[in-house]
């Protein structure tokens, strides 16, 4: 079965909205694996958007993101990295359908609720990062 990243951002946090993402995945039958409020540090925030080092908006992005906590968590479905990017839609929340979680909440750009894996190597990677093997629950889910 596929794993993939997600990660609820300060915003979403400080808007009280982690219990409507959290509950739009379980919905979908997705099963959580790990999860935990979690502050980043500068490290962490640059190695995970590493990607987008030579983007002009690289230091905004890595300074938002360790601005307050955010919920990071690793959930498991059949294709779910697809299944949570269609769930999450697209980056910039003007042009997100409605329905989605950044089509429903995302203000802007920056402030886009929710961050996933783009592709199962990323899901691994971020995975890889963020948690520890040892945080990852294995469990039946009844569904
Ligand atoms: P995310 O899925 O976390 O991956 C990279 C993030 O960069 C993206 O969501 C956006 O929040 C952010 N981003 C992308 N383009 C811009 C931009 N032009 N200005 C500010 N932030 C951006």
């Amino acid at each position: 079965m596929e794993r993939t990243f997600l990660m609820i951002k300060p915003d979403a946090v400080q808007r009280n909205l982690i219990g409507e993402v959290v509950s739009r995945l379980e919905r979908k039958g997705l099963k959580l694996v790990a999860a935990k409020l979690f502050q980043a540090n500068e490290e962490l925030a640059k190695e995970h958007y590493a990607e987008h080092v030579e983007k002009p908006f690289y230091n905004k992005l890595v300074s938002f993101i360790t601005s307050g906590p955010v919920f990071a968590m690793v959930v498991e479905g059949k294709n779910v990295v697809e299944v949570t990017r269609t769930i999450v839609g697209e980056t910039n929340p003007t042009k997100a359908a409605p329905g989605t979680i950044r089509g429903d909440y995302g203000i802007d750009l920056g402030r886009n609720i929710i961050h996933g894996s783009d592709s199962n190597e990323s899901a691994a990677r971020e995975i890889s990062l963020w948690f520890d093997e040892s945080e990852l629950n294995d469990y039946i889910l009844n569904d």
